[in-house]
């Protein structure tokens, strides 16, 4: 892009030289006038064509590279970061910050818990254990579809039941009480090859309403 950005402004301020450079003659017979002294001084501090151009190149370089190293961040801008880790995914997080691996997640939880990990873009994230103990292939935004308080689970309800304005999420997410509009966000569940419990962005049919995800 700079290279493209440089060739641009150059031709843009090359266009506005003339067309070529001629030296007025040098007056050597003629007694110095006035007016002939100040022409045979412009003429002296004229640089030729191709210092001209040099000269250019170095001014348009120059601008070039400010103009790219202060609008290469201001595009950035318009772009929503990443998820974060290679092929949009990323590891599990516990509390203190530590990878969650699946051996170590289901030694100290049991069957039907529904604990926070850290997720995708560093949301709170549901890790369901199922009752077989294995570990549900999704994860669960926590962060409310209202106003964005983290939705607790309540096991006697078997939901997921917002304190702030009384919303209500089924076991899979499913808004089934307002004021909350949508369901709860999906992510993938997947482990690594070091069993590292790993969340990548879910990008398919939501399965609960069959209806395309609004979190993408
Ligand atoms: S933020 Fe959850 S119901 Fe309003």
């Amino acid at each position: 892009m700079k290279l493209a950005l440089l060739t641009l402004l150059f031709t843009a301020v090359s266009a506005f030289q003339p067309r070529s450079y001629v030296s007025r003659a040098p007056l050597a017979t003629a007694p110095k006038t006035g007016t002939a002294l100040r022409d045979a001084a412009a003429d002296a501090f004229v640089p030729d064509m191709e210092r001209r151009n040099i000269m250019n190149l170095i001014l348009v370089s120059s601008a070039g590279a400010t103009i790219a190293g202060l609008g290469g961040p201001f595009v950035a801008f318009f772009y929503p970061p990443g998820a974060g880790g290679g092929g949009g995914g990323v590891a599990a997080k516990d509390a203190l910050g530590n990878d969650v691996t699946k051996a170590g997640w289901l030694a100290t939880h049991q069957p039907g818990d529904h604990s926070l990990t850290q997720g995708l873009k560093g949301d709170a994230t549901y890790l369901i254990v199922k009752e077989d103990k294995s570990i549900e292939e999704y994860g669960l935004n926590a962060v409310c579809t209202h106003l964005g308080c983290v939705v607790p689970w309540v096991a006697s309800a078997n939901k997921f039941m917002c304190p702030c304005h009384g919303s209500q999420y089924d076991f899979t997410g499913k808004v089934v009480r307002g004021p909350a509009p949508l369901s709860l966000a999906l992510a993938h569940v997947s482990f690594s090859d070091t069993d590292v419990i790993t969340y990548t962005p879910w990008t398919e049919t939501d399965f609960r309403t069959d209806l395309k995800p609004w979190w993408i």
